[in-house]
């Protein structure tokens, strides 16, 4: 007794250390039900490394002793085995049988399995004939005693059913009809519908992307190898050469955008189970946006009509744009599609000073340069000075929309005749050049011409470089 209780403290410590790896008990033969008076072979199978020869073998959840990996029974019950290196097996529930006719099938059945019925019977005699039925209709007639199985090859899920058999019967005095009962086999699942998975549906263009094929082994079935393949818009982008489930996209391009789905197959069972489909939307970040004042042209009086643009190369719609005066929003638009965004602003002298647009979507922000701008005098003649774009192309960089706190108003440029103002056309190369020529202008102090000052504010490109180099830090931080 005190043996019992030691080796059982042994068993149960084994089995914590051994994880997940179970015993299993294989009948011999491995068919169900049994014809009473016939006895079962059971194998206990460990995992371990070691060639064990010793099992804990349990019958209806009560332990009957430590005994050979091999035992021989004519009982029916629920049957578990353990050995020392795993922990302990699932069940195997022997059925006997005292029908004069049977109709065994393997315990269990996956798809893509070859699936064999046996029909037997006690009764000695010469059998005529021999017939297989699924839900009650014919499936097969065998004719002779000889032939007496039936093989249904690569079975599937749809494949689950009642079967049953019948046999003709005779002996050297009559002849007899004896039919089985009808038995239900239900054809289980080798892996689950695979699910295709990603770290995000909406990366935004240059990060990485992971699409993981997710599906699981049947626990009796995980040495079963799977080959999984990709495909983007129905092109296979992965073929099912590669044992991976994982699809790593490094650096995902506008280009990756699509519809993605997988597969899993396993090769030797020849099934194939295709995913869900993910829809993939990749993100582009805003560019710096071109501003300027396109219909500032003959008269930019107080009271003209001064028409602003504003507007992105690139970056994910919608997009909203906000123009700025100083530091206060003149106007908010958002761009669903399409091309640059304008408004109209009546100018007042108050009107005078920095201009800028700024434009965002939903994950980053850019802003663009300031155009500076000075109203002054009241008339109708034409001018014949316009401010064009300043066109100064950026790659795209991450910005954080709430690093909005170094935009503080300057008034100090304001001035009409601080030395870096410019009354003609300008543009970014050739800013310095023209400076000298238009810089009399405001000396016609009576003149009947009314004037705009446009000023581009220069920047030093040191300075420029680290904003750019802090946003991007933010976006680090983030
Ligand atoms: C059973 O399923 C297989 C695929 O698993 C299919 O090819 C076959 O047509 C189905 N049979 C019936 C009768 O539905
Ligand atoms: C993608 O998978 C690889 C390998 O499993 C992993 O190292 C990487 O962090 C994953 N990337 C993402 C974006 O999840
Ligand atoms: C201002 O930008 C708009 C939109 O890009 C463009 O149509 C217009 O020609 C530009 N105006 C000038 C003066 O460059
Ligand atoms: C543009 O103008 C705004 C408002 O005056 C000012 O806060 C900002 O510093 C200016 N930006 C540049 C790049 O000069
Ligand atoms: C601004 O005014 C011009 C000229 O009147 C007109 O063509 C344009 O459509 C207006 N733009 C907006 C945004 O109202
Ligand atoms: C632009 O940024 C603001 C503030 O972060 C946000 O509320 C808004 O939704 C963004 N616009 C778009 C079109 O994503
Ligand atoms: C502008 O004027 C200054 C002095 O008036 C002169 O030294 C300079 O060379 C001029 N620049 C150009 C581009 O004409």
């Amino acid at each position: 007794m005190l043996l019992w209780v030691l080796l059982l403290i042994l068993g149960l410590l084994s089995r914590q250390a051994a994880i997940a790896k179970k015993s299993v008990v294989e009948p011999r033969p491995s068919w169900t039900p049994i014809l009473e008076g016939e006895a079962v072979t059971l194998i206990c199978h460990g995992v371990g490394p070691l060639k064990e020869e010793r099992a804990w073998w349990y019958k209806n959840q009560q332990l009957r002793g430590i005994l050979s990996t091999i035992i021989q029974t004519n009982h029916p019950g629920e049957y578990r085995c353990q050995t020392q290196g795993s922990t302990l097996s699932d069940p195997v529930n022997l059925v006997f049988s005292s029908d004069p006719l049977i109709l065994q099938t393997p315990y269990s059945v996956f798809e893509g399995d070859t699936l064999v019925l046996r029909c037997r019977g006690k009764n000695t005699g010469t059998v005529s004939h021999m017939t297989y039925y699924k839900d009650k209709r014919k499936l097969r007639d065998l004719i002779t005693d000889f032939d007496k199985f039936l093989s249904l090859s690569q079975v599937g899920l749809n494949d689950s059913s009642k079967y049953q058999c019948t046999r003709v019967v005779s002996s050297a005095w009559s002849t007899w009809r004896e039919t089985s009962k009808n038995v239900a086999i239900q054809v289980q699942e080798l892996f689950s519908p695979p699910e295709l998975k990603t770290t995000t549906s909406e990366p935004i263009e240059g990060t990485p992307v992971n699409l993981s094929c997710e599906t699981q082994l049947s626990p009796q079935r995980l040495d079963t190898k799977l080959y999984f393949s990709f495909t983007r818009d129905g092109m296979v982008i992965t073929s099912s050469g590669k044992n991976s489930h994982v699809l790593q996209i490094p650096t995902i391009q506008t280009k990756d955008s699509g519809s993605y789905r997988c597969e899993a197959k396993a090769v030797t069972q020849n099934i194939l189970k295709q995913s869900n489909y993910v829809k993939i939307s990749v993100k582009i970040p805003v560019s710096q946006p071109f501003f300027n004042l396109s219909a500032f042209r003959a008269q930019a009086s107080v009271g003209d009509v001064v028409e602003f643009h504003c507007k992105v190369l690139r970056g994910s719609f919608p997009i909203q744009y906000q123009f700025y005066h100083e530091n206060t929003i003149l106007e908010n638009k958002i761009a669903l599609s399409g091309d640059a965004v304008s408004f109209n602003l009546t100018m007042t002298v108050g009107h005078s000073g920095n201009y800028f647009c700024k434009a965002n979507n939903s994950f980053s922000y850019q802003l663009s340069k300031n155009l500076t701008l000075s109203i002054s005098g009241r008339s109708s003649t034409p001018n014949p000075y316009r401010v064009s774009s300043i066109s100064d192309l950026q790659e795209p960089v991450y910005s954080n929309p709430s690093s909005q706190k170094e935009l503080m108003p300057i008034y100090g440029n304001v001035n009409p005749v601080a030395e870096n103002v410019v009354y003609s056309e300008v543009t970014s190369k050739e800013y310095g050049k023209e400076a000298n020529n238009t810089k009399k202008l405001p000396e016609i102090e009576d003149s009947p011409v009314i004037y705009a000052e446009v000023k581009q504010k220069h920047q030093p490109r040191d300075s420029k470089k680290t904003n750019a180099a802090d946003r991007r830090q933010d976006v680090a931080e983030n």
